[in-house]
């Protein structure tokens, strides 16, 4: 049998056995003013603007009626609805692209997907997420190549060339009208009826959409991130090396972080070696300088990381202030004795890691490897060489 079958099955298996452990009902009841009350009770407050309203407004009129406001709802009525239907949260969509009516649309209620479309209902597709900034975006054909690769091992086809790509990409971002913009890219099996089978899909389904871009944890948090110990089940292999839409472990590792006050959760393998975060990879930094990160099996190989670590190679060592960088199994143990931890991600570039495990990191401050690294990753945010100008 498949390797990746097999590990599907125990990780499958694992995450039966061990789910009792977490916290996973409840959700968050909405508050005011885009805050919301966690599962353990904490109030914590929406990541994004959100006004709030996490219930339909008209819901709110008729709370106590289960039944449909409007059984024979029509085309003229959805046009209605998306002229009065501007929840404060939508305010950040800048504009999508769908390949399934294969135009572009400024206005949030049509940024959907079918239901029959097997990412929806199967979780069988795959996401990309970029950033433009002033007008050019970052390091784009790293995530090209992680596209058409997580497409090749799923075998979805993708009949979109980098060119095509491209020329949609800009398109949005224009008809975004933002130069600084997050983009995500989804690419997902198709419609094509309501089973698992993928074959039912005639053809994959492209959508490009370019949002507001928050501000990166370091500026806003300039001591540095707070990170806790995940008791979410890993995903293994191919699950965990392909950016599929399949993201429930991760959004539980979310959940964890935001239920214990905490920025984020690092998982860790079956075997107890330090892994990835919800949505970023995780470096630690030896006492004797050395930059260690988990060997690619069980992480997703972020563009940030691999960057960074070339940038690492090419300039930290040679300054002497790194000895060296390595893939490692790194195990609990011997992170309790980092000198700094490191976060790698898009968003968030490379961010500094000053508590872990409800205690400092080094001296609880950002350190020397973060100042340096961060420094060299963020110039290189600026290099020509891997800019794509949307604006020329
Ligand atoms: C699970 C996971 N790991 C790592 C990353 C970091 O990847 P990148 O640096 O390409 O943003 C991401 C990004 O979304 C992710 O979802």
């Amino acid at each position: 049998m498949d390797r990746n079958v097999v590990a599907a099955a125990v990780w499958s298996h694992a995450a039966t056995v061990q789910a009792p452990k977490t916290h996973l009902p409840g959700w968050k009841k909405p508050l005011t003013g885009g805050q919301y009350k966690t599962t353990a009770g904490r109030t914590a407050r929406a990541e994004g603007e959100t006004s709030g309203q996490f219930l339909h407004p008209r819901r709110k009129v008729a709370r106590n009626n289960e039944a449909p406001m409007n059984p024979t709802f029509t085309i003229q009525d959805f046009t209605e609805f998306c002229r009065t239907h501007h929840p404060a949260y939508q305010k950040p969509y800048y504009a999508m692209y769908s390949s399934w009516w294969d135009g572009i649309t400024t206005e949030p209620n049509l940024m959907v997907i079918p239901i029959d479309d097997h990412m929806v209902h199967r979780g069988d597709g795959l996401f990309e997420t970029f950033k433009c900034l002033n007008g050019a975006v970052y390091n784009l054909e790293a995530h090209w190549a992680r596209l058409e690769n997580g497409a090749r091992k799923i075998a979805l086809d993708f009949p979109w060339s980098r060119e095509a790509l491209t020329a949609l990409l800009r398109a949005v971002l224009r008809a975004g009208g933002h130069k600084d913009a997050l983009v995500r890219i989804f690419l997902s099996r198709g419609p094509g009826g309501h089973s698992a089978n993928p074959y039912e899909s005639p053809r994959p389904l492209l959508m490009i959409l370019a949002i507001r871009l928050g501000p990166a944890f370091m500026d806003a948090h300039p001591g540095g991130a707070n990170v806790g110990v995940s008791r979410i089940p890993n995903k293994p292999g191919l699950f965990a090396q392909v950016k599929s839409v399949n993201y429930l472990p991760n959004v539980l590792m979310k959940k964890e972080a935001v239920d214990e006050g905490v920025d984020f959760m690092l998982g860790f393998d079956a075997d107890g070696h330090m892994t990835e975060l919800p949505t970023e990879n995780f470096g630690m930094v030896t006492r004797d300088r050395v930059l260690k990160v988990p060997k690619p099996d069980h992480i997703l190989m972020g563009t940030t990381m691999k960057r960074a670590l070339t940038l690492a190679r090419e300039q930290l060592v040679p300054a002497g202030i790194l000895s060296a960088v390595e893939e490692a199994d790194v195990p609990r143990a011997e992170l309790e004795q980092a000198a700094e931890m490191l976060v790698f991600g898009t968003s968030h570039n490379v961010t500094a890691v000053t508590r872990f495990a409800g205690r400092p990191v080094g001296d609880g401050r950002p350190g020397p490897v973060w100042r340096a690294l961060s420094e060299v990753f963020e110039a290189d945010l600026r290099n020509p060489a891997f800019l794509t100008p949307v604006w020329t």
